[in-house]
C-alpha cells in the first residue's frame, strides 16, 4: 500500500502504519496501536474508498478517525471474538454475510432513521442494524472467441451440469464468491446449493480472486467465469489488459446469478463514540458520500436515493436481481457447505 502524505496528515502516521502492517492478514490484536479517543473503523471495504471517506469526514466534522483493515470474514470474526470490548465503533464490509454474522451475535446498534432514509429501501436489511453503503452485481464474464452467445448459460445454476465441466472459473475462496453462494442458498435451499457446489468441485476451476478469474477468461484458459461487475469495468476504463477479449452477461430474471451484494455499514452497540459513529454512517450514505463513491472510479453501485451511479454501468434497477433480505444471508452455513463439498 502506498502511503500518501495527504492521508497521513489526516489520519495520523501511527494509525496508518498500523493499518499497513495488519491489512487483510486476519491477525489483528484487540486494541493494539489504537487510540481510544478516536473514532475507530474496522473496514473490509476497499482501502482507497474507505480512506477517501474518512478523510472527507474528518475535513467536514473535525472528528479524528483511525482505520483497521482486513477481509470480511477476519474482521467480522474479530468483532464477534472481541464482543462488547471491541474497540470498533464502525464496521464496513464488502459483502453482507460478514455483517449478518456480527448482527446475529447481537453486537450492532440500530441505524439512525435519517440515515436509513438516505438509502433506497432495497439496500436496507429488515433488521435495520446496518445499512447498504455500496452494491455490486454478480456477472458471468465470457470470451466470445471461446464460446458463442447462444451457448451461454441462462442461469448460474446451469454451471453444475457436467457439460460445463472444465469450462468455468470462480474465486471460491473469497468473500465475494461466498456471498454469491449465500444468495444461492437463500433462494434455492440447502440441497440444491449442495448439488451446485458439487458441480463446482467436480467441474469448476478455482482461481485466487475475481481479477484472476477475469484474466483466465481473457486469456482463453476458460470460456466463462463468475465474478463481480466492478473489476471488469475498472479494467475497461484503464488498459483493458485483463478484459479486452471478454464481455459480460447479466443473468437477469431474479436468477441467483443476478444477485446484487450489499457492502454494509454498521455502528457497534458497544461504541463509546456512538454519536460520531452514526454521523460517519450518515456521511457515507449522504449525497456527498455516495457521489464520492460514484465518481471515484471504484465502479461499485451507489445506493443513495438521490445519487446516480457511474454512467458506464448497467443501471442497477435493470438487473432484475433476486429479492433477498440481506440480513438473512447465512455466511457460516455457506462455509459449512463449501467445506463439506471439499472446496474450502
Ligand atoms: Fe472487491
Amino acid at each position: 500500500m502506498a502511503l500518501r502524505p495527504f492521508i497521513l496528515a489526516a489520519l495520523g502516521v501511527a494509525s496508518l502504519l498500523g493499518v499497513a502492517a495488519c491489512s487483510g492478514d486476519g491477525s489483528l490484536e484487540a486494541g493494539k496501536d489504537l487510540d481510544p479517543d478516536k473514532l475507530t473503523i474496522y473496514s473490509a471495504q476497499h482501502e482507497n474508498l474507505t480512506q477517501a471517506w474518512a478523510e472527507k469526514f474528518k475535513q467536514d466534522t473535525g472528528i479524528d478517525v483511525q482505520i483497521r483493515y482486513g477481509s470480511d470474514s477476519s474482521m467480522g470474526n474479530q468483532i464477534v471474538q472481541e464482543g462488547a470490548k471491541s474497540p470498533a465503533d464502525v464496521f464496513l464490509t464488502e459483502n453482507s454475510p460478514a455483517m449478518t454474522t456480527v448482527q446475529d451475535a447481537g453486537l450492532l446498534a440500530t441505524v439512525d432513521d435519517k440515515t436509513i432514509a438516505q438509502v433506497g429501501s432495497d439496500h436496507v436489511p429488515s433488521s435495520k442494524e446496518w445499512i447498504g453503503i455500496a452494491a455490486r452485481s454478480t456477472v458471468l464474464v465470457y470470451n466470445p472467441s471461446k464460446i458463442s452467445e447462444a451457448e451461454l448459460p441462462t442461469s448460474i445454476m446451469d454451471l453444475q451440469d457436467p457439460k460445463w465441466s472444465g469450462k468455468w472459473g470462480a474465486a471460491a475462496g473469497g468473500a465475494d464468491f461466498q456471498a454469491i453462494v449465500s444468495a444461492i442458498l437463500d433462494t434455492q435451499g440447502e440441497a440444491r446449493t449442495a448439488a451446485w457446489l458439487k458441480g463446482l468441485k467436480d467441474g469448476g476451476k478455482i482461481y485466487q480472486n475475481n481479477i484472476a478469474v477475469m484474466k483466465a477468461v481473457n486469456a482463453g484458459q476458460v470460456p466463462v467465469g463468475i465474478m463481480y461487475h466492478y473489476y471488469w469495468y475498472r479494467d475497461q476504463a484503464l488498459t483493458k489488459a485483463g478484459s479486452g477479449n471478454t464481455k459480460l452477461l447479466y443473468f437477469h430474471h431474479q436468477d441467483p446469478g443476478a444477485f446484487v451484494s450489499l457492502s454494509g455499514g454498521a455502528v457497534l452497540k458497544s461504541s463509546k463514540h456512538a454519536a460520531n459513529a452514526q454521523k460517519f454512517l450518515a456521511f457515507v450514505t449522504s449525497p456527498e458520500g455516495q457521489k464520492m463513491l460514484a465518481t471515484s472510479g471504484a465502479k461499485e453501485y451507489a445506493v443513495g436515493t438521490s445519487v446516480a451511479s457511474d454512467p458506464a454501468l448497467e443501471p442497477l434497477d435493470s438487473l432484475e436481481a433476486p429479492d433477498i433480505d440481506p440480513s438473512k444471508l447465512n455466511g457460516p452455513k455457506v462455509i459449512e457447505l463449501m467445506t463439506k463439498a471439499g472446496i474450502l
